[in-house]
Order: C-alpha cells, then sequence, then structure tokens
C-alpha cells in the first residue's frame, strides 16, 4: 500500500489569513499544509497538498488519488453544500474520505447544513479549525493500518 494520503482544498481556501478573520481566523493555507506535512511525517506518511477554485479540477485529483493514494482529506469548502459531482467522484474511488471544515458548518447559516460529500465519506471533522486537518491525518492513517 502507498503511504501517501492526497489533502485536497476547495474554493476560496487559497484567500486564508485574509478571508473573513472572524470565522477562520489568520491562519493560511501554507501553515496548514506545514502542519499537515508535519503530523503525516510522524506517523510515516507523506502528503500530496493541493488547493483549487475550480470544481472539475478537484474532480480530476479524486480520480488521480484512486491511482496514487491510500486515502484523501477533503475540505470540499462551498462545492460541499451543493456539488452532486463531487459525492459521485468520492464514490468513485475505493478510497477512505475524510471530509474537513475549519468553522462549524452547522452552527453556520442554514445552507451549510447540508453537505453533499458526508453521505459517501468515513468521518466528518468540522469546526475545531485546522487542527481538524491533523486529526484526520491520524484517524486516516489510523483507518489504514488497523
Ligand atoms: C468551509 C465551510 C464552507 O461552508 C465554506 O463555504 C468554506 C469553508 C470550512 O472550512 O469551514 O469555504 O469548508
Amino acid at each position: 500500500m502507498t503511504k501517501t494520503l492526497f489533502v485536497l482544498n476547495g474554493p476560496n481556501l487559497n484567500m486564508l489569513g485574509r478571508r473573513e478573520p472572524g470565522i477562520y481566523g489568520s491562519i493560511t493555507l501554507s501553515d496548514i499544509e506545514e502542519m499537515c506535512r508535519k503530523k503525516a511525517a510522524s506517523l510515516g506518511w507523506s502528503i500530496e497538498f493541493r488547493q483549487s477554485n475550480h470544481e472539475g479540477q478537484i474532480i480530476d485529483w479524486i480520480h488521480e488519488a484512486g491511482e496514487k493514494a491510500a486515502g484523501i482529506l477533503i475540505n470540499p469548502a462551498a462545492y460541499t453544500h451543493t456539488s452532486v459531482a463531487l459525492q459521485d467522484a468520492v464514490r468513485a474511488v475505493s478510497l477512505p474520505v475524510i471530509e474537513v471544515h475549519l468553522s462549524n458548518i452547522h452552527a453556520r447559516e442554514a445552507f451549510r447544513h447540508t453537505s453533499f460529500i458526508s453521505p459517501a465519506a468515513l468521518g466528518v471533522i468540522c469546526g475545531l479549525g485546522a487542527q481538524g486537518y491533523e486529526f484526520a491525518i491520524e484517524a486516516l492513517v489510523h483507518h489504514l493500518e488497523q
């Protein structure tokens, strides 16, 4: 088994640090990438960390992960609440997927309470900020190594 996880980030997450700091804090996406790299390395794994503002690109990366990775951590951002195509992509690859959100989507606007990804995910972590990414990496590795 390859010891690589894909960490995929959806639209506007490249703006972290400047984007709605009252909700998302001051951490940047490159800070999160660094945290993920360190967490994975501490467990003997590596990550492929990517971000796109384009739905089709994220779908292509999920398919690529199906060939190259053992699992996926995904923060689909706003596509969480809109994208049947992302759910289908997750279902199309036989990999464990953990959905992560920095904010607690259930404590926000009603339109954020629905996730198209959750029904196809192994698990969901939300509301714990960037630490949620670390927890998801630990959970994926635990799931894959047990
Ligand atoms: C988010 C929550 C989504 O509702 C929102 O559209 C985002 C970020 C989060 O990480 O909290 O872009 O996925």
